[in-house]
């Protein structure tokens, strides 16, 4: 089973995956936990290239391509072999985050984005989808709050709340066409009942 963690920055999708994958392990489930991008040793010298500050000059089009080939790498290097052996992949942000970002943020033509998604994942598509439900302003301020005690701000962190508000209105959207596959968590909460909900959602779709 392939699950996905989708959300604004700061929504707490990290936080929250780890638990489940912790809680998941003491069921017996065999689990797997990547993220995006990165997730292998090529991907995480891509997520560099596009995290860091240094890069502001990177055009929208480079970063998609760019996404794309860390996520390219870890459906070959990673998914598929662990999905083959009937284990449970978990992973922190997935092609939804390229339709959100690259689609609403920057508002690159869908049809363009769906193409190169399906070339890169090879038509790989997860089975559930986890949506962490946050405002733009909400989220933000987690992160600033968060880089104050040494997590990394990065470059997408700098993008203005405009960028972010369509970010937030893209993954309304990819909600309402895909009802079935996406769950709304509202992430407005503790951490605690932040995962207590993820588990109650859970629960109907592992046997
Ligand atoms: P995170 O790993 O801390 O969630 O950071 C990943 C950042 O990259 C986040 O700002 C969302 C962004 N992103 C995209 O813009 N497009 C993508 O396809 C992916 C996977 C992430």
């Amino acid at each position: 089973m392939f699950i996905t963690f989708e959300g604004l920055d700061g929504s707490g999708k990290t936080t929250q995956a780890r638990q489940l994958v912790s809680y998941l392990r003491d069921q017996g489930y065999e689990v797997l936990l990547t993220r995006e991008p990165g997730g292998t040793p090529i991907g995480d010298q891509i997520r560099e290239i596009l995290h860091s500050l240094d890069n502001t000059a990177m055009t929208p089009n480079a970063e998609l391509l760019l996404y794309n080939a860390s996520r390219a790498q870890l459906v070959a290097e990673v998914l598929r072999p662990h999905l083959a052996t009937g284990g449970v992949v978990i992973c922190d942000r997935f092609y939804d985050s390229t339709l959100a970002y690259q689609g609403y943020g920057h508002q690159l033509d869908l049809q363009v984005l769906r193409t190169i998604i399906s070339f890169a994942t090879n038509g790989l598509r997860p089975d559930l989808t986890l949506y962490l439900d946050i405002t733009p302003e909400a989220g933000l301020r987690r992160r600033k709050q968060a880089s104050l005690f040494g997590d990394e701000w990065t470059r997408m962190d700098d993008m203005e709340l405009a960028f972010h508000e369509r970010v937030y209105t893209g993954y309304q959207a990819l909600m309402q066409a895909e009802p079935d596959r996406w769950m709304r968590i509202n992430a407005d909460q503790s951490t605690e009942q932040v995962q207590q909900a993820i588990r109650q959602v859970l629960e109907k779709h592992l046997v």
